[in-house]
């Protein structure tokens, strides 16, 4: 079964590399509702994950699905305009299959982004965090299973999942922007229910400064294939203390995403520029 996951790795990237005029050198995967920073982009080519062999398709109607090859900040990166969840039926090792085929293409470093609910009491909606670690929630793990060696060691080390030179790279672009950047740590739940007030309390209660839907499979596997990686979140509804919690829509978190959109994109333009 793993020999299987290599090699489709390699036809995925085959194909990739075959059809991209450049060399991408960073990976984005954008969460919900941040697809503006594609318009900010030079945009190369975008090819429809479909076209793409072995890649999952997005189920949900808020994440687009291709792959975006372009220029931004004087940079080649490579965007993923829609990203995969566990919730949507996929395993955590196909929801991760596009961060394999990035490694494979000679990608050296990614950008994460989610929209997360807010369980740090002094957190406010549209504020962005950087990840500086996480706790994992989600019921299947992305490496189990017999290791592949071609990919990566047993047993992963996770003291820094988090890159510490990026997040230096992430905190001094928001300090020239005169913004205060925060660091979290994010908790990955499953979803695709939000969470009840008692689990916001619970998630709290176990050092949690943000919860979502996605990410962590994510980090995982680039910390199993020696990528580092920078995490920014986008709080998109307070839920802590419980007298903070709303009732909360898709639309809800998509409106507070758009507004701060602006402000994310200025900080991952900056961020790419350096890196
Ligand atoms: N919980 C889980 N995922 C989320 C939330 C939340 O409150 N908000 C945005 N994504």
């Amino acid at each position: 079964m793993m020999t299987d996951l290599y090699d489709k790795i390699i036809e995925a990237q085959k194909y990739l590399s075959e059809e991209f005029k450049d060399k991408p050198e960073t990976g984005v995967i954008l969460g919900t509702g941040l697809g503006g920073l594609v318009d900010r982009m030079e945009v190369i080519q975008s090819i429809p994950y479909r076209k793409i062999p072995h890649f999952p398709v997005s189920t949900v109607k808020s994440h687009k699905g291709a792959l975006i090859l372009g220029r931004l900040s004087g940079k080649c990166i490579l965007v993923m305009s829609g990203r995969f969840h566990y919730y949507e039926g996929y395993s955590s090792q196909e929801i991760t299959f596009p961060v394999r085929v990035m490694k494979a293409l000679g990608i050296k470093q990614m950008i994460i982004s989610n929209a997360s609910g807010g369980i740090n009491p002094n957190y406010t909606n549209g504020q962005i965090v950087l990840l500086k670690d996480h706790i994992n929630l989600i019921p299947d793990h992305p490496l189990r299973g017999k290791n592949d060696d071609r990919l990566g060691v047993r047993f992963p080390d996770m003291k820094e999942a988090y890159d510490l030179g990026l997040r230096k790279v992430a905190l001094s672009s928001a300090e020239e922007m005169n913004y205060s950047l925060e660091e979290g740590v994010y908790v990955g739940f499953q979803g695709p229910t939000l969470e009840t007030p008692a689990e916001y309390v619970y998630l709290h209660n176990i050092g949690g400064d943000m919860v979502g839907m996605s990410t962590v499979p994510e980090v995982i596997v680039a910390k199993h294939c020696e990528m580092p990686v920078l995490v920014l979140s986008l709080v998109s509804n307070v839920c802590y203390p419980p007298e903070r919690i709303k009732e909360t829509s898709l639309e809800d978190v998509i409106k507070v995403v758009g507004d701060a959109s602006p402000k994310f994109c200025d900080l991952v333009e900056k961020i790419i520029g350096r890196i």
